[in-house]
């Protein structure tokens, strides 16, 4: 069925405790596409992402992720059919090696056990030849631009049909995030589906096909990124930018 989403998200609601932190929230990503979640800090990103990812359990709502239900399936289990995710802050292990954080990527292949892991290692490797320079070090010896490098290729090593990456920006500088989202933008080209949560709309909003705009808890808007980009709704009332153009 080519007009099933890769991702569908319904009306998903997440609580932490009494806090409801996102409410009614849907969206949907089509094989191929580069769907964009933007939003001020605070929103209710990081909670959107937790809730389809498996890392929360929501609170309401659905997942399907090709067709199938799929909510409050542990992250580990939907990284095994598919879905990997690159989190907030990166959560690399900085005392281990670049290398050995790949492989810890390729958890759900078995490793590196096999001749496929290895040559999705050397693939991941091509993206981001910096890393392999550096296989040897540990992780935390990087900067801030490399570490989020890896944890971008650590995702690559699970095999994703979809890679959901939360602030690609975080504490990097704009000219590391625009060699990042260089690369998302030819990862996509070449076929890889991608949801990018970005809190720094404007290089979301450049290389995103669609986009889903997240304020106070709810999902306000969406639409054709370039739509959005010239909103001065979204710019203004949403992402609190006087008139970015
Ligand atoms: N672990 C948590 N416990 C309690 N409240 C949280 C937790 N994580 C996030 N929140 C709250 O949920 C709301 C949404 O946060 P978050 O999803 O992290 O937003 P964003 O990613 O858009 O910055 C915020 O009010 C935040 O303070
Ligand atoms: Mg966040």
């Amino acid at each position: 069925m080519s007009d099933t989403p890769l991702l569908a998200v319904e009306d998903l609601e997440v609580r932490y405790g009494a806090a409801t932190a996102l409410r009614g929230a849907s969206l949907s990503v089509r094989r191929g596409q580069l769907v964009a979640v933007i939003g001020n800090n605070g929103a209710g990103k990081t909670s959107l992402m937790r809730g389809l990812t498996g890392l929360v359990r929501p609170s309401a709502g659905r997942v399907l992720f090709k067709g199938e239900v799929v909510t409050r399936l542990p992250a580990h289990a939907m990284v095994a059919r598919g879905l990997a995710m690159v989190p907030e802050g990166r959560l690399i292990f900085p005392d281990q090696t670049v290398e050995d954080n790949l492989i810890l990527g390729a958890y759900a292949q078995g490793g590196l056990k096999t001749r496929r892991s290895k040559e999705t290692l050397e693939r991941s490797l091509a993206v981001f030849p910096r890393l392999r320079e550096r296989l040897r070090q540990p992780a935390g010896s990087m900067s801030g631009g490399e570490q989020q490098m890896l944890a971008i290729a650590r995702g690559l090593m699970a095999e994703p049909d979809l890679l959901v990456i939360d602030e690609l920006s975080l504490g990097l500088a704009p000219r590391v995030v625009e060699q990042l989202i260089g690369v998302l933008r030819d990862l996509n080209r070449q076929g890889l589906t991608i949801l990018l949560v970005e809190q720094l709309a404007s290089y979301a909003l450049a290389i995103a096909d669609h986009a889903y705009v997240v304020a106070q808890g709810h999902v306000v808007r969406d639409g054709p990124s370039g739509l959005l980009a010239r909103d001065p709704e979204v710019m203004e009332t949403f992402l609190g930018k006087k008139k970015a153009a």
